[in-house]
């Protein structure tokens, strides 16, 4: 009698039929996790806004990255909290011992095997907290994007030559990844990729992450040089910029209420699509979970699984390092 009923839901009937159409597939080998690289010695700061997360000094960050390694991660995302900062943020450039140069150096003799990748950009090493060289414009201090290109290519180049696997410049600089490009391949460097953050839009969910990295804008936001939230198609367009300037990998940055652009842009350009699940995202979570309002692991594995679905190839989360309980 119920002849023209289509039930679907024969192919849900138990976690065996599940799993083998099950169409997206979550594997550690896409999760990159974000580590925050203290100047100083023994430093293991908890970051009050994202519990379970800390600053490490490097001599600490090698035990904490190998705990890495341990879980199955295969990819960490460097940013460092320098001594000394200054306008231009010349520690991003100091061969001998900026903090991210020393990290590369002790964590790839350290821990082998593990791919470093570094967060190109000026804020947590800027005295003004800004992503690059500031103007003066009509009276109003700006960012000059011109003249922070040849300071970002700089600052890539140093990071190469102190061994980074992969550089991620996150400034939203026009111009950035062409002119990083072009200096990595002159200066020997042209096996370097270049992880773009193209689509970085100026969103409220990173307000965890400037405690964790020290680099709020001391005046002003970033609403100059970050995208407006409310634009799509511009997305695509600066995703077709940095394609353009030889962008190897392009990201889509926050995660969860920008899926829809993460789906336009593997759909428009089939480029290896990264999707950077923010600090304030984590933090939600966190909250929520401490609160026993809901089952941390279930929604991380949840909220991975959909980044996916959407069309990440690899996500950047501070939970990536949970994901081994879940992956088995
Ligand atoms: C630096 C940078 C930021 C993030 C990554 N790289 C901060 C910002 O743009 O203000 C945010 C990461 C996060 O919230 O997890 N430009």
């Amino acid at each position: 009698m119920n002849e023209f009923i289509q039930r679907l839901s024969r192919m849900r009937a138990n976690e065996t039929i599940r799993s083998m159409v099950r169409e997206t597939i979550l594997s550690v080998d896409d999760l990159i996790q974000p580590v925050f690289i203290h100047h100083g010695e023994n430093v293991r700061n908890e970051i009050s806004s994202m519990p379970g997360q800390f600053q490490w000094s490097v001599d600490k960050s090698i035990d904490y990255v190998k705990s890495l390694q341990d879980c199955g991660i295969k990819a960490i995302l460097l940013f460092g909290i320098p001594e000394k900062k200054d306008p231009q943020g010349t520690d991003t450039w100091n061969d001998k011992n900026g903090i991210i140069q020393n990290a590369l150096r002790a964590l790839r003799e350290a821990v082998p095997g593990m791919l470093l990748i570094t967060d190109v950009c000026f804020c947590e090493y800027t005295d003004h907290g800004h992503c690059g060289l500031l103007i003066e414009r009509n009276g109003e201090y700006v960012l000059d994007h011109d003249t922070t290109l040849n300071n970002l290519a700089l600052q890539a180049v140093s990071h190469a030559k102190a061994g980074a696997d992969m550089v991620a410049p996150s400034g939203m600089i026009d111009g950035g990844v062409g002119v990083i490009r072009e200096s990595l391949d002159e200066q020997g460097f042209s096996h370097v990729p270049i992880m773009a953050y193209s689509a970085k839009y100026a969103s409220n969910f990173y307000g965890p992450f400037r405690d964790a990295a020290q680099g709020s804008p001391q005046f002003g936001d970033r609403k100059s040089y970050q995208m407006d939230f409310a634009n799509s198609h511009e997305a695509m367009r600066e995703i077709d910029v940095d394609v353009s300037e030889n962008a190897d990998l392009v990201m889509v940055k926050p995660a969860l209420s920008y899926m829809d652009i993460i789906y336009r842009a593997k759909e428009s350009f089939k480029m290896p699509t990264v999707a950077y699940n923010v600090s304030g995202e984590y933090a939600m979570v966190k909250a929520a979970a401490e609160k026993g309002w809901l089952d941390e692991e279930k929604i991380v594995q949840e909220i991975f699984t959909s980044l996916k679905r959407a069309g990440a190839d690899l996500i950047i989360s501070y939970h990536a390092e949970m994901a081994y309980k879940f992956l088995k």
